[in-house]
């Protein structure tokens, strides 16, 4: 049995301070939870065998008190218990005999109340109530009262009280250490994880962006792999369409209305599309995120979506895309059924990456288109500056690719000879036109201007790094097997195989069309020659790889419009 407080003026005040307490009063780790509060109370009475006193030293507030007991006006020492919470440790703050009060403040954090516990004990037992007279006027409560509640209570020394008071608040701060650093380990372990989720994430994003020549694909797998990440009810990308001048119609040519959705989805694709195109543009340039507490508002108009994030996919000025996370999923109970901020950062890492290769994408498509404007440009310009051979660029490209496919070069190789096929007699440019179009034989000296085409065409290219895998077709496309060729005369495999490939088509087709000289050979006389030449002007292999699909040679040069199809072909910049 304690004093009971007059600080506390009804049932009613004690009940508003306990449910003040049980809401945001509490100490050391547990501010907003009572719990530890009452166990430090229990524990005090346990060890004491005496009901404490319960103060908010800052507000006067009794947190809690014991009714049965003596009354005492402790506001009076209020000061007093400040300054015992302040030194943060247990201290006598009354010591006239026979009693004495036990001050002992609660471990807290620097935020949360200074609560301090109040115990009056006996320390000397008594007969007569003239003896307590004294401690009966300092403690502010009736004498004979004292003298009846003394009577056949446990005697405590002050030195024991602080001995066993200082012992169970260290055991205490010592737990909420204990408690505290448990959290913050748990912490740890959360944002470790939730990292580990994202990093795996975006690696596996990032490793697919080298390999992935479909961007459609690469959108569709994202939604996926978030999936496995992001605990929602459904995810989807939604097409910016006032963006016009990206493709995003090849995109998402096989869903509905410009809309990704993967999972159960609340809403119809064109509901979806509604519902981005309600929040507005500007409100969605930035990642965005939409709690219940929002979405409950009465004026929040799809109740079907009771949280949302969504991030911008920015391809330029403009967002391309928007990329959303609906409802959250709680994966077992107590889980909060919110996103979060580890769920808007993964999305906007996401969508970022997809942002960004889009943009390289079409800086790429961009740079191919002029690449293969500029290599057709070239060309267009040879076929012109040498009339006799009109076409002969496109033709030799397309039996210098049926060439290396029948020897079985790989895809990369085949476009490098397309290029150097297209481009091997580019150094022509340099060449005098009246020498380049002379009707009759060419003198000697004519003719050793007409070779210097090989090393023209070389220097003319050599300064363009996306064509240096085809400078050994345009330097050494007629050098001999035998060493008789030029420009360097080199022999047999010194010669790269692809300048050896072209050289054969380049033959071809030049014996079989007119010459400023004289009229194209028959094929049968081609042949001849080529056959005879193997092992000598040109390699053996790429003579049979030629012989081996010497009817669809046939068929290549028959075809009129091959041509103009490869024309239309996509170069690779390398
Ligand atoms: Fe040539
Ligand atoms: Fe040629």
């Amino acid at each position: 049995m304690s004093l009971l407080l007059q600080t506390v003026k009804s049932e009613s005040d004690l009940e508003s301070a306990n449910a003040a307490a049980s809401t945001g009063y509490a100490h050391g780790c547990a501010d907003t939870d009572s719990k530890s509060v009452q166990q430090f109370q229990q524990a005090l009475s346990t060890a004491f065998a005496e009901p404490f006193t319960l103060m908010n030293v800052e507000t006067g507030a009794i947190i809690h008190a014991d009714y049965d007991g003596l009354s005492c006006e402790l506001s009076e020492r209020i000061g007093l218990l400040a300054e015992v919470a302040r030194r943060g440790r247990p201290e006598i703050v009354e010591d006239v005999s026979p009693l004495v009060m036990l001050a002992i403040p609660l471990p807290s954090t620097k935020k949360g109340p200074k609560l301090v516990a109040v115990g009056v004990f006996p320390q000397l037992q008594i007969e007569h109530e003239h003896q307590v007279a004294a401690a009966a006027q300092i403690f502010g409560v009736d004498a004979s009262r004292v003298l009846r509640w003394i009577l056949g209570r446990e005697i405590w020394s002050p030195r024991v009280l602080l001995h066993l008071a200082t012992a169970i608040r260290d055991s205490f701060v010592q737990q909420d250490e204990v408690t505290r650093l448990r959290s913050e380990m748990n912490d740890a372990i959360d944002h470790a994880c939730d990292a580990y989720t994202e990093l795996g994430l975006l690696h596996r994003l990032t490793r697919h962006l080298a390999l992935s020549e479909n961007e459609s694909e690469l959108w569709q797998n994202a939604l996926a792999w978030l999936s496995g990440s992001i605990q929602s009810q459904s995810l989807a990308i939604v097409a910016n369409q006032a963006v016009e001048d990206y493709e995003l119609t090849d995109l998402f040519t096989d869903d509905i209305d410009g809309v990704w959705i993967y999972g159960e989805s609340p809403l119809e694709a064109v509901v979806l599309r509604e519902l981005i195109e309600r929040i507005g543009t500007p409100a969605l340039s930035q990642p965005l995120i939409l709690s219940q507490e929002q979405t409950s508002l009465p004026t929040w108009h799809c109740p079907e979506v009771r949280e949302l994030v969504c991030v911008p996919i920015n391809g330029g000025e403009q967002p391309l895309a928007w990329l959303l996370a609906i409802n959250h999923r709680s994966q077992a109970y107590g889980t909060p059924d919110e996103f979060d901020s580890v769920d808007l950062r993964l999305l906007s890492s996401v969508g970022t990456i997809l942002g960004i290769h889009s943009r390289n994408l079409g800086l790429y498509r961009e740079q191919s288109e002029l690449f293969s404007g500029l290599v057709l440009s070239m060309t267009s310009a040879i076929d012109a500056k040498d009339r006799y051979t009109s076409g002969h660029s496109h033709r030799v490209a397309n039996l210098s690719v049926a060439l290396a496919k029948q020897i079985g070069l790989e895809k990369k190789t085949l476009d490098t000879i397309y290029l150097g096929g297209l481009l091997h007699d580019v150094g022509k440019i340099g060449i005098d036109d009246h020498v380049l179009n002379k009707p009759g034989q060419l003198t000697d000296e004519e003719f050793e201007h007409i070779k210097q085409h090989s090393q023209f065409g070389y220097d003319i290219l050599c300064g363009i790094r996306q064509l240096d895998n085809i400078l050994p077709i345009v330097l050494h496309h007629h050098e001999n097997w035998d060493g008789n060729g030029y420009p360097h005369g080199l022999t047999g495999t010194e010669i790269p195989l692809m300048a050896r490939i072209v050289a054969v088509a380049d033959a071809f087709d030049a014996m079989s069309g007119d010459r400023p000289y004289r009229k194209g050979m028959p094929y049968e006389k081609v042949d001849t020659i080529l056959k005879n030449g193997a092992g000598m002007q040109w390699d053996t292999r790429v003579i049979d790889a030629f012989f081996a699909i010497r009817e669809d040679v046939q068929n290549l040069y028959s075809d009129t419009s091959s041509q103009e199809a490869s024309q239309k072909k996509v170069l690779t910049v390398n």
